[in-house]
This record gives structure tokens, sequence and C-alpha cells, in this order.
């Protein structure tokens, strides 16, 4: 059944536990995340960027997800509007029958350049009224991701802020997101503390020097009450990195967040967790080496069911480790 973020993250917050909000572009990332979901009894977040609108289609990006929840009546699903850039997008989105959006204030409308406090308190604000109104959860971001070594967002094509952060912004404070969600009424706060979108997010183990889980305490213990999310919280597993280099591929040496570190997360009012790159890496590691060890196969669903099994496998993982199993 189709619920609201708030309800589903609320949830979260009494029983402690977090929920990974996994991206959607198509039908076989859709599969893979609610085979595992009802493997493991887990609630869902099912989230669609402007770039997987683009890719589908609104209409077919629409359609998957209310075949998802036709196909699994059981399992609770919020469908979640990733990265909106504009009170308008969001808009849009809940028009389309998405029962939650992110308007990311953090960002101007063109999602690259650094936005000023002012402007994303109006843009979230408005924002909440509208969606508020419909019954739609809204979440709201302070702080740019980026890397704390390098000051940089991170991948090119993607979300991410263009030229170099500085460290005001690449560390939300604790004083200002308190200032932020009494001044937005957002339903969860997304906060910036080292991590960013894509693979390349560290050049070595993170450390509490690239990676603050220290900073979600602080910002937990300031606004108790606020479901908070960690965006770029893909853990670029090595296991697939190898799968991928050791048939034809080229990813250089690279880092992610170790999962042990999101379950720390949660301990501090972490609720929601966006992935994207995992399922990527899984599925394209499944391609090459089914193609590589059969080349005279030709059906795309023979590689296709490949990169479903191996996506549902890293779902299942990340609902055991974030608690998410058996709550449903
Ligand atoms: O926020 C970033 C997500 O990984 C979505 O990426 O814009 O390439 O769909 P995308
Ligand atoms: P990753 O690139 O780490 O998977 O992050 C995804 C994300 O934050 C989507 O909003
Ligand atoms: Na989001
Ligand atoms: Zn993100």
């Amino acid at each position: 059944a189709l619920i609201s973020m708030r309800q589903m993250l609320d949830h979260a917050a009494e029983y402690g536990y977090g929920i990974p909000a996994f991206n959607v572009n198509n039908l076989e990332q859709m599969r893979a995340i609610m085979e595992a979901a009802d493997k493991t009894d887990s609630p869902v977040i099912l989230q669609a960027s402007a770039g997987a609108r683009k890719y589908a289609g609104a209409p077919f990006l629409r359609h998957l997800i209310l075949a998802a929840i036709e196909e699994f009546p059981h399992i609770p699903v919020a469908m979640h509007q990733d990265h909106g850039t504009s009170p308008a997008i969001c808009q849009r989105s809940i028009q389309l029958g998405f029962s939650s959006v992110m308007m990311d204030g953090s960002l101007g409308q063109d999602g690259k350049t650094p936005a000023d406090y002012d402007y994303n308190v109006d843009v979230t604000r408005r924002t909440v009224e509208m969606a508020h109104a419909c019954g739609v959860s809204v979440e709201g971001e302070l702080g740019c991701l980026g890397s704390l070594e390098t000051g940089m967002a991170g991948e090119e094509d993607g979300i991410g802020a263009e030229g170099k952060l500085d460290m005001e912004q690449l560390l939300t404070q604790p004083e200002e997101a308190a200032d932020f969600v009494k001044a937005t009424h957002v339903d969860a706060l997304a906060i910036a503390i080292g991590t960013s979108h894509g693979a390349y997010k560290f050049t070595r183990p993170p450390t509490g020097d690239t990676l603050s889980i220290q900073r979600i305490k602080e910002i937990h213990a300031r606004i108790p009450d606020t479901h908070l999310v960690m965006h770029g919280s893909s853990s670029v597993p090595k296991e697939w990195l190898d799968v991928i280099n050791q048939y034809g591929g080229d990813i250089p040496e690279t880092y992610g967040v170790p999962v042990s570190e999101i379950v720390e997360g949660i301990k501090h009012g972490v609720r929601k967790v966006n992935i994207d790159t995992d399922l990527r890496l899984a599925s394209t590691g499944a391609v090459r080496r089914f193609l590589a060890q059969n080349p005279s196969e030709f059906d795309p669903r023979k590689f296709l069911k490949e990169t479903i099994g191996a996506m549902r496998d890293l779902c299942i993982d990340r609902y055991e480790a974030f608690g998410t199993a058996g709550n449903a």
C-alpha cells in the first residue's frame, strides 16, 4: 500500500531502525527492491530523480511504482521525489501521485549552485505548505554534500555543487538545523557530513576526519524529534569493484560509506539512507560477468535477470543491517 513517508519514518524512530531509500529507474531495480522487501518483510522507500524521469518517462516511472504496489500489496511503500530543485517540480510530483517529495533548496534551481540560507528556507517552507495540504511529506536539505578532503561534490554528471565548497557548507551546523526545521516544518532533514554522490566519495577508507558521524550526534542532540537523512550513502562494495574490473571494467581505487558507520548514524536519528550507486555497481558487475562467461548469449533477459539477483542480495543486506527487516 502507498503510505506517506512521515508515517514510515515515525515508526522507524519509535522502533530505532533506518530505512534505505533506493533510487529506481527501471523494471529490474524495482523487482530487486520489492523482492528483497518481500523476503525480509521490510517497508520500502522508492525514490525517483529528475534523471530517472528523463530516462523512463514520467508515466512509465509512475506505473512501475504502482505495479510494485499492486504486486506486493502487503508491503508499505513511499513514493518519493529525490532532489526536487523547485517548488514547481515538487508540485508536479504530487500531481503524479507521489506520497513524498524532497525540496533540495541547498542548491539553486540548476542543482549546481550553492544557495543562500534564506532562499533555502523560502522554497522549502512554500513546498511544505503545498505538500502538507495534500497529505504529502517533505524532505529538506541543509548544507552541501561534498568531500571534506577536497571540498568537491563528486559525481560530475549527477546532482551536486559545481566548484569547490567551503567547510561551512560541508558540515551542517546544529544550530542552523534547529532554526531551519522550525522555520520550514519539514518532515525529514538531509544533512551534510562529508558524503557525496557517486562512486568516488573517499580516496581511502573514511575516518572521523572525512566522515563525521560525530556531527550526526550533535545535530540529533539538538533536534531529537527530526528524522535525519543521509545522502550519498552507498558503501561502494570492494567485491563488486573487483568483479567489474576483472571482467573488462576500469574503475580506480575508491571507497564509500561503510555499513557499520551508517548503523552508527541510525543509533543517532538517521531514519532514511539514500542508496543509488551500490545498485548501479552490482548491476554492472553482474552484466559484465555474465556476458564474459556466456559470450554466445544474446537474450537480454538472461543478463538482466543476473542484475536483479545481484541487486536483490544487496538490498537484503541493507534491510537486515539497518534493522528495517521485520517492520513491514
Ligand atoms: O542524487 C543522486 C542520485 O544518485 C540520482 O542520480 O540524477 O543520475 O538519477 P541521477
Ligand atoms: P549514492 O550515490 O551514494 O548511492 O547516493 C544516492 C543519493 O544520495 C540519492 O539521493
Ligand atoms: Na531524497
Ligand atoms: Zn542525494
